[in-house]
């Protein structure tokens, strides 16, 4: 673990980050934070690297990586151009929550890394650790979020290391995340731009940028297949049985009486709000309804929080698909896995 205070200056000159870059050109892999969750990454120009990924991971091999940058030279070199919506966007959310998907250029990268596909993903992170170790490795660095496949992304290098200890050569911890959801990915090779993941940046704030937006169909038919193949992929789940329910605070405390009647021990994930009102075997915060930004924040340590309680069954509030709302409907949504309890 190279711990660094992300607030200090000249990062790149820093020791624990000169050490982890040169893990990093020598093709191990290494784990960082970005200001959405945690990234495991590897030089994404070298095979050997983006295999270690997919490994320590246990990641389908199908499933085509981000790749972080620094600078918007860095770009030209793996993709064949850069269409006008596409230079809007990165001028108005880089570095940021935002990945876009452009033509590759054939040869510079790793062909695993992309998943053998004739586009990449790019995103240039907001998180000046990341960006000092992307800087003095002098690569464009290959990495998904640092979790084991299936699990929450990890939003601390705590979660890092239960996930990964063992099968990595480093985490660099810079302290807990920011936004807390993954980066929103727009696929940019056609006319209009389209949401192919919902994250930290909103559809509203891609189209004050670009005017109009639309979203991949499978994000909302789930007889769709997902243009990113990511998302076919159930994610984030608890250990037990996670229910989302459209219904009164009253109504799901219904639902977890009945189920301790018949002597299950019941969780309830609900907001700073309503925590008081629930009685539960285990009853978890995560954020404050009123500040939709701070439930993507606690999102998966709340998750992952569950995971070492008990329990059979669990139950959690709904939230309004509005700006960050949506990422956070989608990333529930995958972590149950079962249709909505309407009430
Ligand atoms: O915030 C983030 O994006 C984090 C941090 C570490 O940057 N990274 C992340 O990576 O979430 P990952 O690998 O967990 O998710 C990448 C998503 C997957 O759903 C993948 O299928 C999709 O992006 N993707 C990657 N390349 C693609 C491409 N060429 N076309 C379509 N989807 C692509
Ligand atoms: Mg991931």
């Amino acid at each position: 673990m190279w711990t660094v205070d992300k607030n200090v200056d000249n990062l790149e000159t820093y020791p624990q980050i000169k050490e982890a870059a040169q893990n990093l050109k020598q093709n191990e892999v290494v784990a960082f934070p970005t200001e959405t969750v945690y990234g495991l990454g590897g030089n994404a120009e070298s095979d050997e690297a983006v295999l270690k990924i997919f490994e320590a991971k246990g990641r389908p091999g199908d499933n085509p990586l981000i790749i972080h940058i620094a600078n918007t030279e860095q770009i030209h070199s793996f993709v064949k151009g850069i269409p006008e919506q596409a230079s809007r966007l990165m001028d108005a959310f880089w570095p940021g929550p935002l990945t876009i998907i452009l033509e590759k250029k054939e040869g510079t990268l790793s062909e695993k890394a992309t998943a053998g596909l004739s586009t990449v993903a790019v995103r240039m992170p907001d998180h000046p650790v990341a960006l000092a170790l992307i800087e003095e490795s002098g690569l464009p660095l290959a990495a998904p979020s640092a979790n084991l496949s299936g699990k929450p992304s990890p939003t601390t290098a705590a979660h890092v290391a239960d996930d990964l200890t063992g099968r990595i050569s480093g985490i660099v911890d810079g302290g807990a995340t920011g936004v807390g959801l993954e980066s929103t990915v727009v696929d940019c090779t056609g006319g209009i731009p389209v949401i192919l993941r919902p994250g930290g940046v909103t559809k509203e704030q891609l189209e004050e940028v670009v005017g109009e937006v639309s979203a991949d169909p499978a994000l909302t038919d789930e007889g769709q297949a997902p243009k990113a193949p990511g998302m076919k992929y159930r994610h984030y789940a608890p250990n037990s049985p996670f229910y989302l329910v459209d219904g009164s605070k009253e109504e799901i405390q219904q639902l977890v009486n009945e189920k301790r009647n018949e002597g299950q021990r019941v969780g309830v994930m609900t907001t700073k709000e309503n925590k008081d009102f629930y009685d539960a075997n285990v009853v978890k915060t995560c954020g404050e309804r009123a500040r939709l930004e701070t439930v993507a924040e606690a999102l998966y340590d709340t998750l992952r929080a569950f995971n070492k309680e008990d329990l059979d069954i669990i139950f959690g509030e709904i939230f309004p698909e509005q700006g960050v709302g949506q990422a956070i409907m989608n990333r529930l949504s995958k972590a149950s896995g079962l249709p909505i309890i309407i009430k």
